[in-house]
């Protein structure tokens, strides 16, 4: 299998199952528990933002970004990123962030956040979220909070407790 083979496609609702799939593989029953499982439940993702790698007509990967606050702050929360073990190591997971980050600068948007491992999303532009600056719902290891701004300042506005922006009141572990 080359990159060459594979589709990179924004996501659809027909590949909600197959996701599903992909994610539950990756993550198995402990996602329901993460912080960021947790912002997530406060509202849908943003489809339009969100996208897949396709092979021989499915699934193989998935990345999707939601839409959260944090203070006067406005970004996107990346997450989950996932690929189908046998289809790792061959830069599906970075060409899906490169293409997530694209789309969101074009939309407009100022800053992406996730919860991840600095050594991957390093090279990607992400870097560690200053300490105390935001608080998630569940407990993370905030070596492990990090961001990348596409506009300057924009992570800046953002500070304090991190919820779905969709949601109308504080997010409650
Ligand atoms: C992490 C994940 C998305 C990477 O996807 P991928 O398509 O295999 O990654 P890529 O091919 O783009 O990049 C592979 C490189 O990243 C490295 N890498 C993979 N996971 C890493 C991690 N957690 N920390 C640091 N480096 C990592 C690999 O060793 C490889 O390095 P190399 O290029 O020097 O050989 C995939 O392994 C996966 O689905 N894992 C389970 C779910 C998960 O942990 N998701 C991330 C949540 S934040």
């Amino acid at each position: 299998m080359l990159l060459a083979d594979i589709l990179f496609l924004p996501e659809e609702a027909a590949h909600d199952a197959e996701i599903e799939e992909i994610n539950a593989e990756a993550f198995g029953p402990g996602r329901f528990a993460r912080a960021a499982y947790r912002i997530r439940e406060g509202g849908p993702h943003e489809r339009a933002l969100s996208f897949i790698a396709m092979h021989d007509g499915h699934v193989v990967a998935s990345v999707r970004l939601t839409r959260v606050a944090a203070g006067e702050g406005l970004g996107l929360l990346l997450g989950p990123l996932a690929v189908r073990p046998s289809y790792k190591n061959q830069g599906i997971g970075k060409k899906l962030v490169r293409i997530a980050l694209e789309a969101a600068r074009k939309a407009g948007w100022g800053v992406v956040v996730l919860v991840g491992d600095e050594p991957y999303y390093g090279p990607l532009g992400f870097s560690r979220i200053p300490l105390g600056q935001i608080t998630m719902p569940r407990p993370v290891d905030p070596n492990r909070l990090l961001a990348v701004e596409l506009e300057e300042g924009a992570l800046s506005r953002m500070c304090g407790m991190m919820v779905h922006a969709g949601a109308s009141a504080p997010v409650v572990a």
